[in-house]
């Protein structure tokens, strides 16, 4: 055996001499890789560069877990009709997308986890694994995607687009960052807000927290005196993560309104029953300088030395 995939890799996969599975009993319904190709010289052409070519060369897989059948299931009584889609195992033109997720998560359960893919947004809208990947045509080499990062996204979230394109947005067009270091598309782990909002499918950082995290290391803390907003609603309280028309990425053009939103002596505002303090009265709000309140409160995210955040 060991010979035959040395063969098999040093006459390259473009001589197309694939290591053979051992010979399947003749009461197997499968038929191995090899005799797929002669009609669907396609597909099989482009498949040693597949990561799952792999398994045709693994000498000790079951033929169910080997290469074209795989994913396609017993393929015998398919050759043996000479075709047709009813005939071969898997049709995945056939198929429903919650059988499309099984077929891929019979192997794939390590790296997706199964629980939140289940329950995320994407598979409760029948977006399933081929709506993002392509196992046969990939746009990225780099899992399989059937379009590049973000525009396999943008495919259906244009809105968010324009949201990347606003005067002041964190990078993705640019190719900088990606949508999945914020997101995890298998759906995220749980809920990342204490709030009780839902979690858009965030990838929650260690030990839960915001993946923001993960770059503005500085935002992490623990401080000694933590801004309750930041800690408890999350950043997005303030800031639109994608992309904002105003500096810092502020969801609102000035800052005081920002902080208005809850410091507004209402008692109750939704998000905390009480106990949002209001501005003391040296606050001359009549003065335009009271209204950048963050030149005083430099350290708004939260401090070590100062419970009102002036340093
Ligand atoms: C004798 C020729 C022949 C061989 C050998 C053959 N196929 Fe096919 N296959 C066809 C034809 C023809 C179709 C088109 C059926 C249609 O569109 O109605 C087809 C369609 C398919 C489809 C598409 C189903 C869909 O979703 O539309 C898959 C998948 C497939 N074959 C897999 C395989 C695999 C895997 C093997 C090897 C185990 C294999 N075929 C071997 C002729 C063949
Ligand atoms: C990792 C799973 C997987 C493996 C392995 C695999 N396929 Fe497919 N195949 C798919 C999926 C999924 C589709 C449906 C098209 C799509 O979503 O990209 C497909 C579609 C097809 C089709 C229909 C035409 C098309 O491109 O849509 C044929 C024919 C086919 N595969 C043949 C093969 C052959 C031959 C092999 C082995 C060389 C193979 N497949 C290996 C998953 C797989
Ligand atoms: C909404 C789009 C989307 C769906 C649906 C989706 N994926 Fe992915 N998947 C991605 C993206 C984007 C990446 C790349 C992530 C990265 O670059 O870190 C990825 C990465 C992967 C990887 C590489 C390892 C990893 O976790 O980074 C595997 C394996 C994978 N997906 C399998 C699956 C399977 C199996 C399914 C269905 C059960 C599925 N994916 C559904 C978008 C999707
Ligand atoms: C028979 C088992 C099996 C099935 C079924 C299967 N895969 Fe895979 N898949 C693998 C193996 C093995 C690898 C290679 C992992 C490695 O390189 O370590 C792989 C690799 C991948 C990768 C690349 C991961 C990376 O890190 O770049 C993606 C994406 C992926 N599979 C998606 C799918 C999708 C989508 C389906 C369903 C259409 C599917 N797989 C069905 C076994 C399987
Ligand atoms: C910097 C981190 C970050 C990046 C990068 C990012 N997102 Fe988001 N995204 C978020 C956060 C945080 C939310 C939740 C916002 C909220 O609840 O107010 C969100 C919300 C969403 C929503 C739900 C929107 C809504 O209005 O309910 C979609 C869809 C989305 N993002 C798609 C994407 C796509 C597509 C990309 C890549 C092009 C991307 N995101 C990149 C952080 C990010
Ligand atoms: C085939 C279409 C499709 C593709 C491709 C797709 N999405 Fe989605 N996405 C949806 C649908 C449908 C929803 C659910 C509708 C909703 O809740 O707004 C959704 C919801 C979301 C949400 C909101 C989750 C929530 O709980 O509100 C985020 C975030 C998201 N997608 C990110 C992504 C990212 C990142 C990618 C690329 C890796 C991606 N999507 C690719 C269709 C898609
Ligand atoms: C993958 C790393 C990464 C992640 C994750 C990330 N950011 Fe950023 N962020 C950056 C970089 C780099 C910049 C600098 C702007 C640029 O790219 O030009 C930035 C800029 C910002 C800015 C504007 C700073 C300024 O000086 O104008 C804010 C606000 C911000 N990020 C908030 C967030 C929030 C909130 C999250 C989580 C939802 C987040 N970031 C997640 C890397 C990241
Ligand atoms: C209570 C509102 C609020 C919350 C919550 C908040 N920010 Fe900010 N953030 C601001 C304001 C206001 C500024 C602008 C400060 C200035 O003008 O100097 C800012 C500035 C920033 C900047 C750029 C300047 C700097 O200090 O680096 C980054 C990056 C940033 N925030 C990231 C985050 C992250 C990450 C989170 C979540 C951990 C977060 N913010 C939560 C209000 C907030
Ligand atoms: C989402 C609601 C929210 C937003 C927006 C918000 N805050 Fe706060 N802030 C709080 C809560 C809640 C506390 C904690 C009150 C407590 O600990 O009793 C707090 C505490 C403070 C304190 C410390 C008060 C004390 O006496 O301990 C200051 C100063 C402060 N915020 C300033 C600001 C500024 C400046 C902004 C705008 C950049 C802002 N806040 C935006 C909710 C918010
Ligand atoms: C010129 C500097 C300056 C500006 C601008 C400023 N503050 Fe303050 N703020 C302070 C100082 C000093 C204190 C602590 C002493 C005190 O309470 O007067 C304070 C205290 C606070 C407190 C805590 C009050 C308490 O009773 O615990 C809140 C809340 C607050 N500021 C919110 C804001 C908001 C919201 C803005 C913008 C509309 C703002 N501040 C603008 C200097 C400033």
């Amino acid at each position: 055996m060991g010979l035959r995939i040395i063969l098999g890799l040093s006459f390259g996969a473009a001589t197309a001499i694939w290591a053979q599975a051992p010979p399947a009993k003749d009461s197997s319904p499968f038929a191995g890789s090899n005799s797929c190709r002669p009609c669907h010289p396609a597909q099989a052409l482009q498949f040693y560069r597949n990561p799952h070519f792999k398994s045709t060369v693994a000498a000790n897989l079951p033929p169910e877990d080997t290469g074209c059948e795989g994913c396609h299931g017993a393929g015998k009584k398919h050759i043996a009709a000479g075709g047709g889609k009813a005939t071969i195992g898997r049709a995945f033109s056939l198929l429903e997308p919650a059988q499309v997720l099984d077929t891929c998560l019979r192997c794939h359960s390590k790296d997706v986890n199964r629980t939140n893919i289940r329950r995320s947004s994407h598979t409760q809208a029948n977006v399933v694994c081929t709506s993002c990947h392509s196992v046969h045509t990939p746009q990225s080499p780099k899992a399989l995607l059937a379009k590049k990062q973000p525009d396999t996204c943008y495919g259906c979230h244009n809105e968010v687009r324009a949201q990347f394109a606003q005067p002041f947005k964190h990078r993705v067009n640019e190719g900088f960052m990606s949508c999945s270091d914020c997101h995890n598309p298998h759906g995220g782990n749980s809920a990342v807000s204490k709030t009780g909002h839902r979690p858009r499918m965030i990838e929650a950082g260690l030990q839960n927290e915001q993946p923001c995290m993960k770059c503005h290391t500085d935002k992490r803390g623990p401080f000694l005196f933590e801004h309750a907003a930041t800690r408890v609603d999350g950043c997005e309280i303030c800031h639109s993560p994608h992309g904002s028309m105003n500096t810092r990425l502020l969801k609102r053009p000035v800052v005081f309104t920002v902080c208005l939103e809850c410091h507004n002596g209402a008692g109750s505002f939704g998000r905390q029953s009480d106990g949002v303090p209001t501005q003391s009265a040296s606050h001359n709000m009549a003065d335009p300088r009271y209204r950048n309140c963050t030149t005083c409160h430099v350290r708004i995210h939260g401090s070590n030395s100062d419970r009102t955040f002036l340093r």
